[in-house]
């Protein structure tokens, strides 16, 4: 399987993902957010790219209708109804509900995908199940890290490296191999010897110490858990479903 990793989208931007199947990574905390929306009972979660545009879709749709999610600067956006914490979106808060979300790297980087054949949602928290998707798909595969304002994540790049690991397992290959570009044997190498302490590094990254400066450690350790849920949303229409 032809697997590419991209640190960035501004990376992805430079090949054609038509024919691809696109997997959006942005572990703190845009794509963990989303699989716990769905996971939730969340009916569908529309990504935006900015928050005119959030507020636009959500009036032309009815603003009661939906609910508005999303951050700037970690913190939930003003006159917004959810943020961008996992923990914020239960199934008391979105069980049947159609959410417009906005965040600062993870929905741009998932409009910048959609140019793939298929778009899928990965995070920790469903890992094994993007990866089984990937795999069962078979087609050639772009990883797309959201990153972080423009640059290189290492935990999007930690996610990106265990998830391509598993695809491997899954589908019976080796790792790496010829048809993996430079940046998947790096991630899938860092990846190998990260997966032990996950929240500790999370901790460590850029994202993570907002995080905790903004008072929101505790969904450094939600978004580390591994394999919490076994589901995989697609952007279909415009919208994230399951
Ligand atoms: C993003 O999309 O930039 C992130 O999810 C930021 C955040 O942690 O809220």
């Amino acid at each position: 399987v032809k697997i590419e990793v991209f640190f960035t989208p501004a990376e992805a931007a430079t090949v054609d993902l038509e024919g691809r199947v696109a997997v959006v990574i942005d572990t703190l905390r845009a794509t963990s957010t989303i699989v716990e929306a769905l996971a939730n009972g969340a009916r569908g979660v529309l990504p935006a790219p900015s928050l005119e545009e959030a507020i636009r879709v959500a009036q032309n749709i009815g603003r009661s209708e939906v609910l508005l999610c999303g951050e700037r600067r970690s913190l939930r956006v003003d006159g917004f109804d959810l943020g961008n914490s996992p923990l914020e979106f239960t199934e008391d808060r979105v069980g049947g509900r159609s959410l417009v979300m906005t965040t600062t790297n993870g929905t741009p980087a998932i409009v910048a995908g959609s140019a793939a054949r298929r778009v899928l949602i990965a995070s920790f928290l469903n890992l094994s199940a993007a990866a089984e998707a990937v795999a069962s798909d078979g087609g050639p595969v772009a990883v797309v890290c959201a990153g972080r304002e423009r640059r290189f994540a290492l935990e999007d790049a930690i996610c990106a490296g265990a998830l391509i690991r598993r695809v491997a397992a899954a589908a019976g290959l080796d790792e790496g191999g010829g048809d993996w570009n430079d940046a998947a044997r790096l991630a899938a190498e860092y990846a190998r010897g990260m997966e032990g302490s996950l929240e500790t590094v999370l901790r460590g990254t850029a994202a993570g110490r907002q995080l905790i400066e903004a008072g929101l450690e505790a969904d450094i350790a939600y978004c580390a858990t591994l394999d919490r849920h076994r589901i995989v949303p697609e952007l279909r229409d415009h919208q994230m479903t399951l």
